[in-house]
């Protein structure tokens, strides 16, 4: 048996993301046998006592506490992950990275572009390494798009359209959880689910020069969350309302770098796609589409094809990471998939002493973009994105 570096994890938020990372850190042995670190699960932190003990009692962590400082202190965590509410995102990255942590921190990273920068500038200082939570950049078949854009497959690239329609805040008796609270979540879908689909295309096409934006709130009022539930809890008729306070959804247009052009739309309260976090990539010699709700699945046209017309390529263990999952040709892998192969590249990262892609450098790129759509909608104009902190 190889020697392996031990990273002691710390995880704070034990909610959707803090129990798929926590299942990962704990399956990355039985898949990943190639790998240099072995994670130890130190710690984990939730404000929810309920969920404290369930980490620990079902997820082997070694001890639990509602006090997130605890994870940051305690000696054997090398790695801290965040996966609470934005609003804790910029204390909680803060603090890690003046403890001498490395930091996984789920995206957006901060809930605003500001809070964003000043999370970049005390890791950078640190010189921690950081990782981002853009976990769909990790599915086979979006790593086998980029071979092919890479390669030159598909010419020159002359066109993106990306987008993210969810259907996570389409009912309007959806609570008001933290998602659609500023002070808590930071901007609504701009800060949320559209910086997949731009991280997306950062990591496709490349950077973003200019952009024109506008956003939308469609559903203003909802019912008042009520104490210990989730954000996926319903209201009834007549229960007390608040006032949604960021937008649900967010549509733009976008110059690249490359001279490409593009479109993003990104929606929360849209019905009927359910989950489409979905791209589509044109070039001069061909074109791609892909979408999370069919994640194993990527269309593909190449001119001079004997038969013209998109080629359906179904995942398999020939593409990136697949094989570690499942074996052979059109097994499905899936969403928790994309994390543990997040966290694997993730903590080889840590484990090699090197900077992480993603990592706050890319959500810098991202929130540089965000920065520009939001000056857009008030201004009304195109906007030149300036990036917000050095590279
Ligand atoms: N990458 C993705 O696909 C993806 C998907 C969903 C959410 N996210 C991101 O993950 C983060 C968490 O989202 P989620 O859906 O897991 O939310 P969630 O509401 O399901 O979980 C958040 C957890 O944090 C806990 N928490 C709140 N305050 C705390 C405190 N002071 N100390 C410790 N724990 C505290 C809550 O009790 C809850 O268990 C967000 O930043 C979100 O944007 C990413």
């Amino acid at each position: 048996m190889t020697s392996r570096r031990r990273l002691g994890v710390g995880v704070i938020g034990f909610g959707w993301m803090g129990q798929a990372h926590s299942r990962s850190y704990r399956r990355i042995p039985t898949l990943f046998p190639e790998r240099t670190y072995d994670p130890d699960l130190v710690l984990i932190s939730d404000n929810v006592s309920a969920r404290v003990d369930d980490a620990v009692d079902s997820f082997g962590f070694r001890e639990g506490t509602t006090d997130w400082r605890a994870v940051i202190d305690h000696p054997d965590v090398d790695v801290v992950s965040i996966c609470a509410p934005n609003m804790l995102h910029e204390p909680l990255a803060i603090a890690a990275a003046e403890a001498g942590k490395h930091v996984f921190c789920e995206k957006p990273v901060g809930g605003t572009p500001a809070q964003t920068v000043r999370i970049e500038a005390a890791t950078r200082a640190a010189g921690v390494t950081t990782g981002v939570g853009y976990n769909y950049r990790w599915a086979p078949l979006v790593q086998y798009a980029k071979q092919l854009i890479d390669a030159g497959e598909l010419g020159e690239i002359t066109n993106y359209r990306g987008r993210f329609f969810s259907m996570y805040g389409s009912d309007p008796m959806g609570l008001l959880s933290w998602r659609f609270m500023l002070g808590e979540a930071g901007h609504g879908v701009s800060s949320d689910i559209l910086s997949h689909s731009v991280d997306l295309a950062h990591m496709l096409v490349g950077p973003i020069t200019d952009v024109v934006g506008t956003g939308h709130t469609f559903i203003p009022e909802r019912p008042l969350p009520k104490k210990g539930g989730t954000h996926y809890d319903r209201g009834e008729p007549g229960d007390p309302i608040g006032s949604v306070e960021n937008e649900d959804y967010f549509g733009a247009m976008v110059e690249f770098e490359n001279g490409a052009q593009g479109v993003f739309e990104s929606s929360r309260s849209i019905i009927g796609p359910e989950s489409q976090n979905a791209f589509e990539v044109y070039g001069t010699k061909g074109s791609l589409k892909w979408n999370l709700e069919t994640m194993n699945e990527l269309d593909v046209f190449l001119v001079g094809q004997k038969t013209r017309g998109y080629t359906k390529v179904y995942g398999g263990d020939r593409y990136p990471y697949h094989g570690h999952f499942v074996p052979g040709d059109a097994n499905a892998i899936g969403f928790e998939d994309m994390l543990t192969i997040e966290d694997h590249e993730f903590l080889s990262s840590v484990a090699a002493d090197r900077q992480h892609t993603p990592g706050f450098a890319e959500a810098i790129d991202y929130v540089s973009v965000q920065q520009a759509l939001l000056t857009s909608w008030e201004t009304r104009r195109w906007e030149r994105v300036t990036r917000l902190a050095p590279r």
